[in-house]
């Protein structure tokens, strides 16, 4: 009997990739994981693992990626109370009421329940937005905490975001400029709900100057709004074609985007050829806070996404929230958001679909400038998902649960595929 060479060994998966590489979607390979680190791949492996795991032809995937959500305020629907109006604006004020209660306890638990939920459902990196417009820093301080005590299975990243304003009030650009000196990786902004329209401006740029001296990733709240006068993108690109931040930097939302006059819209298309902006889409809540305002017909709450994918643009997908005062439903799942966009950007083209995948995996990658880190290659991290799933068009249609979780080459979740027991009349 031979000896175990490999701390663990896949065997006979279906490897999804991005591109056409040497392993074929179609054939079964094996993977062989040690210290955490992919080491060999190869359609068969003839040394054993200590521990094997029989994949019977499922689909390998990278991980889901997250890349736009807020931890701190995850699971409080309903406190203090109901959004009834369901826009974002009386959102911000349940959430003003709300965090005058936040503790440290209250939003670590929160968030690592929130985690916990999301990495058994495939998701291993988050980006994670953290309310830093309230005195004490308490959110922002928690999902420090929350990074570093998760580190071991999910990778978070923590975004300051001034839920009320850069300049909302006397306070607030100070409190951002602390959070950068408490070790965020990445500052935000809300320029659309800043108090002026200067202001909004006025905050991009200091965003932009914050960013170049702490050396931070950028990820702006951007016309989240119907307004078609709300025109920070413009800013952003601007900002972003002069400082060449390029891919560090990330526009969410933009929904007024989708509002924009064509003539308007296709200039600023033509601008972003210059830069190397990421934009982050959130269907499953823009699809319900947008429009609010509308009669009929009734706007659907997104950017351009397929004019932005066409040009080769990165887009990213998010839940933005899971339980809580902008949107009470959610569940982590990221394939639910794939196939919201999908419907609701009517992104339904066999190569669309399969772009609306990417998003929710390699585009996140991106986002969050994973790196070198990310995918299932020999000599990256064991970070992997197993889906009972033909293709990505089969993933996103029947969104199964996913069979098995891989993370830091150790099995961090597994989940058996429901059986349903048919008595025939
Ligand atoms: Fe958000």
């Amino acid at each position: 009997m031979s000896s175990a060479s490999y701390e663990l060994v896949l065997r006979n998966g279906r490897l999804l990739q991005l591109t056409d590489a040497p392993l074929s979607e179609a054939q079964p390979v094996d993977i062989a994981i040690e210290s955490g680190q992919i080491v060999a791949m190869a359609p068969q492996i003839a040394a054993i693992g200590q521990s094997e795991l029989d994949l019977k032809g499922k689909l390998v995937s990278p991980p889901f990626v997250e890349s736009h959500v807020h931890l701190d305020s995850a699971l409080t629907a309903g406190q203090p109370r109901w959004n009834q109006s369901g826009t974002l604006f009386e959102g911000i004020e349940i959430w003003r009421e709300r965090k005058q209660d936040l503790s440290l306890e209250d939003v670590k638990e929160r968030a690592i329940q929130t985690l916990k939920q999301q990495a058994m459902q495939g998701v291993l990196y988050v980006r994670s937005h953290a309310d830093v417009s309230e005195a004490n820093l308490v959110a922002l301080k928690a999902l420090l905490e929350v990074r570093e005590q998760v580190k071991d299975w999910i990778t978070l990243q923590v975004v300051a975001f001034p839920q009320d304003g850069i300049y909302g009030s006397s306070k607030n650009e100070a409190l951002i400029e602390e959070a950068l000196k408490l070790g965020v990786d990445g500052i935000g902004g809300i320029p659309h709900y800043e108090l002026t329209r200067e202001d909004g401006v006025k905050s991009v740029h200091r965003i932009f100057e914050l960013a170049q001296q702490y050396d931070r990733l950028i990820d702006i709240h951007c016309d989240e709004i119907d307004d078609d006068n709300s025109r920070f993108l413009e800013v952003v690109i601007a900002c972003a074609i002069r400082s060449e931040l390029g891919s560090r930097v990330s526009a969410s939302h933009t929904t007024a985007f989708g509002s924009y006059n064509n003539a308007y819209a296709y200039k600023l298309l033509g601008f972003l050829r210059r830069t190397q902006i990421n934009f982050i889409v959130n269907p499953l809540i823009n699809i319900t806070l947008q429009g609010r305002t509308d009669t009929y017909p009734k706007r659907r709450g997104l950017t351009r996404v397929k004019e932005l994918w066409q040009q080769g643009m990165n887009l990213s997908l998010g839940h933005d929230c899971v339980q809580d005062c902008w949107y009470s439903l959610g569940t982590g799942n990221m394939l639910d958001v794939a196939s919201m966009l999908i419907h609701a950007a009517q992104m339904t083209g066999l190569d669309e679909i399969d772009a609306c995948y990417n998003m929710v995996t390699w585009n996140g990658a991106k986002t969050l400038n994973l790196a070198n880190q990310y995918g299932v290659e020999v000599g990256k991290p064991a970070n992997l998902i197993v889906l009972d799933a033909a293709n990505r068009f089969d993933a996103i249609r029947r969104r199964p649960p996913v069979s098995y979780v891989v993370s830091r080459g150790r099995l961090l979740a597994s989940t058996e595929t429901p059986v349903t027991q048919w008595n025939a009349p």
